[in-house]
């Protein structure tokens, strides 16, 4: 079986920049990208091509590319099922916030809901693809659903796979261009080779995995869960240095030489944020409790609790070397993103940071290249102030547009996303703009410690026993 036409319901981070490049590398294949978000379906067709609904370095290029030829997005969702021969399953799946499993197990409403669309819309053969990440033996579910759809009379067919995405957010085109591996799990041969025939476009056949579906499915939780991990690891080991004299960096290069260890993926700082790890995490805990494994579950447990310490550590020790005071202060924060590269904000280690100092009465001035204020102000679950009372308590925050701006007056900078502009800052100019004793607290460790102390500013670093 050929594919001719591929439907993606779910146009978010995955879906989009995943379509857009199949579309790209396979022009012979349509593909239609659906969601009910009006709002985001319009801004994937926005002409102008810098306002995409996502922000990915090279997404534009792929985007105009396709978009138009063999690339369309719509909110005509079951019209675009009917049409296809694939559908991908590209929707969200967050933990779920209440009743059985609440913060822990995976939120499966939206899967289930497509699931139901695919059963009601689809025409004759359909392979459904799991593109979301899913607790392990959510296929059984989806194949029950379109299963009972099909009695009596109807002569449609489905064919369920579990195809997880492993594209990291800020260098999401190349992770996608260039994969490491593709992981196709399924039982019907016919299927996967369908599939598989879509990525040779591009991907080599020997990184093209096949495996049972409960393995690719779980392969994706664990993967994330390893990664998440290691900066866990890393970060204990920040906090171990700075209590011992030692350099975080120094020991991550010792042991990354290592070839059994490897070099990436130890790079200490404020711990992990973006949709995926904490919640992959969570659910494989949940899972782990349901087939009877508590210490696995525990095991597992730990890797996030010891990234929610690492957050609330560095906001105590800004308060705690600002005179344990930092009611009325000026803080300056350099960075919202979860990481550099996207606008992305999910699970930001600056929400959990900024809320302890907003907490203690801080009045924050943040500045991100990507982020805008009303995505700041739905984080931290305040509006900006427009007056401040610098000694009433109450902590507030403003937007800056640019790192001058945000510095003027304050007592310190804290730099907690890894934004290629903060590595360069002049921070001889900086420090001219703020009160003395100044401090920065480079939670990244990207800016130049010889040039911070040149101007005269008191410096901490992650996991620098020096600092
Ligand atoms: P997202 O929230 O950015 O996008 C999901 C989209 O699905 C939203 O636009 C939403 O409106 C739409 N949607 C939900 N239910 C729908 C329905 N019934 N019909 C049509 N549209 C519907 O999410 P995302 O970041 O793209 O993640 C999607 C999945 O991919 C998740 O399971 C996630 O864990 C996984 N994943 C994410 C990343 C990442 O870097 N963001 C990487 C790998 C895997
Ligand atoms: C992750 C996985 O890498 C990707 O394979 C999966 O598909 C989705 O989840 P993502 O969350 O987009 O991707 O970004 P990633 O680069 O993994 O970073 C996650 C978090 O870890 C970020 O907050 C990042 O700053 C942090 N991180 C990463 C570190 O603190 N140190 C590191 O060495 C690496």
């Amino acid at each position: 079986m050929t594919i001719q036409r591929i439907c993606c319901i779910g146009a978010g981070y995955v879906g989009g920049p995943t379509m857009a490049v199949i579309a790209d590398r396979c022009p012979q294949v349509q593909v239609t990208v659906v969601d009910l978000n009006q709002a985001r379906i319009d801004a994937w067709n926005d002409p102008d091509l810098s306002r995409l609904p996502v922000y990915e370095p090279g997404l534009d290029a792929v985007v105009g590319r396709a978009r138009g030829r063999n690339l369309s997005f719509s909110t005509a969702v079951e019209a675009a099922i009917a049409d296809a021969d694939m559908v991908f399953i590209s929707v969200n799946t967050p933990t779920k916030t209440k009743g059985l499993g609440a913060g822990q197990a995976s939120d499966l409403r939206w899967v289930e809901a497509c699931a139901r669309t695919v059963a009601k819309a689809a025409q004759g053969h359909t392979i459904v693809v799991e593109k979301s990440t899913l607790p392990v033996r959510t296929a059984a579910v989806i194949k029950n659903i379109l299963e009972a759809a099909c009695d009596g009379e109807d002569q449609r067919t489905f064919s369920v796979l579990s195809n997880p995405e492993f594209l990291a957010e800020g260098t999401a085109i190349r992770d996608l261009e260039a994969p490491d591996r593709v992981l196709i799990g399924g039982d019907d041969s016919g299927s996967i080779d369908a599939l598989a025939e879509i990525y040779a476009h591009w991907v080599p056949q020997q990184q093209i995995l096949r495996t049972n579906l409960w393995s690719s499915e779980l392969s994706k939780l664990t993967a994330n869960a390893f990664l998440a991990q290691r900066i866990s690891s890393i970060n204990s080991i920040a906090a171990f240095c700075e209590a011992s004299g030692a350099d975080v960096r120094e020991v991550a290069r010792a042991i990354g030489t290592d070839s059994r260890i490897g070099p990436k993926f130890l790079n200490a700082g404020p711990g992990f944020g973006g949709s995926c790890f904490q919640k992959d995490i969570l659910n494989l805990v949940y899972l782990s409790r349901h087939f009877g494994l508590p210490e696995v579950a525990d095991y597992w447990e730990s890797v996030v609790a010891l990234n929610t310490w690492q957050q609330h550590r560095i906001a105590r020790l800004v308060v705690q070397k600002l005179f344990g005071t930092v009611t009325g202060k000026r803080l300056a924060i350099l960075g919202f993103a979860f990481k550099a590269d996207t606008n992305d904000t999910r699970e930001a280690p600056a929400i959990r940071i900024c809320q302890d100092l907003l907490e203690e009465g801080a009045q924050l001035v943040i500045h991100d290249p990507k982020v805008k204020a009303d995505q700041m102000a739905r984080d931290l679950n305040q509006e900006p102030a427009s007056q401040v009372d610098r000694l009433s308590g109450i902590g507030s925050w403003a937007e800056a547009g640019s790192v001058e701006d945000a510095v003027m007056g304050a007592d310190a900078v804290l730099v907690l996303t890894e934004w290629q502009h903060y590595r360069n800052l002049n921070w001889q100019a900086l420090a001219a703009r703020m009160r003395k004793p100044a401090w920065v607290f480079d939670a990244r460790a990207v800016a130049d410690p010889a040039q911070i102390k040149a101007a005269g500013l008191c410096l901490w670093r992650v996991g620098d026993g020096e600092g």
